[in-house]
C-alpha cells in the first residue's frame, strides 16, 4: 500500500499507543487471558487501514483481534479509527508477518485472515506472497489444529497460487468462491480495497482452508 508520510507520526502513533503491543513476545501464550477474553484469538495480517479489523472486532467482543501491519504510516490511521470506535478487543502489531512465531506460542490462533495481500506479480517475487510456503510453514506453527486461515483477493493469479500452496501444504479447502458478493453474505466484513474494487465491479475470490486437526502438514 503507497501512501504519503502522515504528518506528525509519531505523536499521532503516542496518542494511541495503548493499541500497539510494542512487545510482542511479551504476550506470547498468554494473549486472551492478558486482554481478558473469553473467546477465541483471531490474527488479520496486512490489515492496512483497518476498516476490517475494525468492524469485525465490533462483531466479536468475546474474541481478541490481533491486527499486524508493517507500513507505519496505514498502521496509525487503523489505530486511530480503532481508538474511534472504543474497542477494547483489538491490538495491533507493528512487525512483519515472519516474525509471528515470536510473538504467538504454538496453537494459541484460531483463525489468520488475509484480506487483498499484495500479489507480488512477478515470479521471482512469489516469496513476498503471504501465502507463499515460507509464510505457510509460520501460520501451520501458530495456528490451533482445526484452526483457519480466510482470504479474500481481486486477484485472480494470486487466488489461483494461494489454492494450489494451500491445497499442497495439506490444508483442506472448506470453501471457495470465485465471486463472494454474489452470494449476498451477511456477515462478510469489506475491507478499504474490498470496497473500493467491488465498487468497479471485479469479482471477489474467497478461500477458507483450514489445518488439519492431526497429522504434519504436506510440505
Ligand atoms: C494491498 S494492502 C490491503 C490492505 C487491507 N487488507 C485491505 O484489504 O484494504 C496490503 C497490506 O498488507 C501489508 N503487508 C504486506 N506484506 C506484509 C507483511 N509481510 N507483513 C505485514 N504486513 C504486510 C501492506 O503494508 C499493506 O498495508
Amino acid at each position: 500500500m503507497r501512501m504519503r508520510k502522515k504528518k506528525n507520526l509519531v505523536p499521532r502513533m503516542a496518542a494511541c499507543g495503548d493499541l500497539l503491543v510494542a512487545d510482542p513476545a511479551e504476550m506470547r501464550g498468554r494473549w486472551l487471558s492478558h486482554f481478558n477474553r473469553p473467546g477465541r484469538l483471531l490474527l488479520e495480517i496486512g490489515c492496512g487501514k483497518g476498516q476490517f479489523a475494525v468492524g469485525t472486532a465490533s462483531r466479536c467482543p468475546d474474541d481478541l483481534l490481533v491486527a499486524v501491519e508493517k507500513t507505519p504510516d496505514v498502521l496509525l490511521l487503523a489505530m486511530e479509527k480503532t481508538r474511534d470506535a472504543g474497542l477494547e478487543n483489538l491490538r495491533f502489531i507493528g512487525t512483519d508477518a515472519a516474525t509471528l512465531g515470536a510473538a504467538f506460542a504454538p496453537g494459541e490462533v484460531s483463525r489468520i485472515y488475509l484480506n487483498f495481500s499484495d500479489p507480488w506479480p512477478p515470479k521471482n517475487r512469489a516469496k513476498r506472497r503471504l501465502t507463499h510456503p515460507n509464510f505457510l510453514r509460520v501460520y501451520d506453527v501458530i495456528l490451533a489444529p482445526g484452526g483457519e486461515i480466510r482470504m479474500k483477493t481481486d486477484n485472480r493469479a494470486l487466488f489461483e497460487f494461494s489454492l494450489c500452496q494451500l491445497t499442497q501444504f495439506g490444508y483442506p479447502l472448506l470453501d471457495v468462491s470465485i465471486d463472494l458478493h454474489a452470494r449476498q453474505d451477511a456477515d462478510n466484513v469489506m475491507t478499504e480495497y474490498e470496497q473500493r474494487f467491488s465498487a468497479q465491479g471485479m469479482p471477489i475470490y474467497y478461500l477458507c482452508a483450514q489445518k488439519p486437526a492431526q497429522g504434519a502438514p504436506a510440505s
